[in-house]
């Protein structure tokens, strides 16, 4: 892995003319409709299973990708940041992302000098927390200062949790990161167990623009087939199993198979994803797939790596003849520009082993 050594002199490359191109918009507001007293505003919205079908096409479209709100005059569907806030990020660049909701995590600040002057400059570092983080976080002396800032990490205070699952609310930072950084180009999602060390530009040189990527995402360092996932989420009770096999014979019906290592065409390098860190140009073909991977996980479990390869694979089917540029890479790749901690809520019990060896 040979990462370059200087940020200074790299120059952040065209729009590559490689990519499809397509235009893309997203559901703001759904009206209720007059036959359904009980209906409700949801920040997902409700999509039909036709609408699942169309929104799969790559092509001009409207689809639903999360923040979608009610007719007016009925309560927020949540997600709800401060006014200055929401101006801050929607004034990216270049970003990276990482959220910690419901003190699931400490607060990792990316190593500072590992992070050059030109990134300092150029991308927006951004943690989203709810109240309750924000109040553990300060009570453990990392107030944010008057703008707002712990160390490189703007903290961003996120109101009115659209999901009482913290997990599935995670996952509207982690995978709709052009939903929030409306202008970037680029972002970077971090979990909150990791640390970034490593200067973000490096990262999208590497992960990106060397070899003409738009969306990079590392492999499971173990499972390769959603069989065993599945099997694994079961076994340590990560979900209710009935959901879990309900999403699995969805899928299945529609053509999943599982992962065959010798098999010359097969289109990903494992079905798993790690999931932890992605890096991701904002083109039309990778919103479309984060818009996609974010609407399963609304239907289905918040276990997204239950719903990431299906999600690849009908992506392909329906879009045969455009292409999208996918690099996902060895999470041994990951481990040399973030480091691992254990979850918060999972130390006590870890308190003896290792967290992770490099
Ligand atoms: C799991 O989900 C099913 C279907 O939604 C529900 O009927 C069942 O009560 C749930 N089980 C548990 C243990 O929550
Ligand atoms: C896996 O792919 C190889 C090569 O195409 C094929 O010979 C083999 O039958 C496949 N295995 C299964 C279980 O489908």
């Amino acid at each position: 892995m040979k990462i370059l050594n200087a940020s200074a002199l790299l120059v952040e490359p065209l729009e590559s003319r490689k990519f499809s191109r397509f235009s893309l918009q997203y559901t703001e507001t759904e009206d209720k409709p007059f036959d359904d007293a009980n209906w409700e505003p949801r920040f997902s919205g409700h999509q039909s299973l036709e609408e699942r079908e169309e929104s799969f096409l790559a092509r001009n479209q409207k689809i639903n990708c999360g923040f979608v709100r009610g007719p007016e005059g009925t309560p927020s569907t949540g997600f709800d940041l401060a006014e200055d806030d929401a101006k801050y990020i929607s004034s990216c660049h270049i970003a990276v992302a990482s959220c910690i909701f419901g003190n699931s995590d400490r607060l990792r600040i990316p190593v500072g000098k590992m992070v050059s002057r030109i990134s300092k400059k150029n991308v927006c570092f951004v943690m989203f927390v709810d109240e309750a983080t924000l109040k553990t976080l300060t009570a453990e002396g990392k107030m944010p200062d008057s703008m707002g800032f712990v160390g490189l990490w703007k903290i961003v205070v996120v109101k009115n949790l659209p999901f009482s699952d913290m997990r599935r609310v995670g996952k509207i930072p982690k995978l709709l990161s052009h939903r929030l950084f409306t202008s970037a180009r680029y972002s970077i999602w971090l979990d909150s167990k990791l640390r970034l060390q490593l200067d973000p530009l490096l990262i999208l040189e590497y992960f990106l623009w060397r070899k003409g990527y738009e969306y990079a995402i590392s492999n499971h360092y173990d499972r390769h087939c959603v069989w065993e996932e599945v099997a694994q989420n079961k076994k340590l009770n990560k979900y209710n199993h009935t959901v879990i096999d309900e999403q699995f014979a969805f899928y299945q019906a529609d053509g999943l198979q599982r992962f065959n290592a010798s098999d010359p065409n097969k289109l990903l390098h494992s079905n798993v994803p790690e999931g932890s860190f992605i890096v991701r140009a904002h083109t039309p073909m990778s919103n479309l797939f984060s818009c996609l991977w974010f609407n399963e996980v609304d239907r289905f479990t918040p276990r997204d790596q239950l719903s990431f390869a299906y999600t690849y694979y009908k992506l392909k089917k329906m879009n045969p003849d455009k292409p999208f540029y996918l690099n996902m890479f060895k999470d041994c790749e990951r481990r040399k520009i973030a480091k691992l901690f254990r979850h918060r809520s999972d130390e006590q019990r870890d308190i003896l082993s290792q967290p992770e060896t490099e």
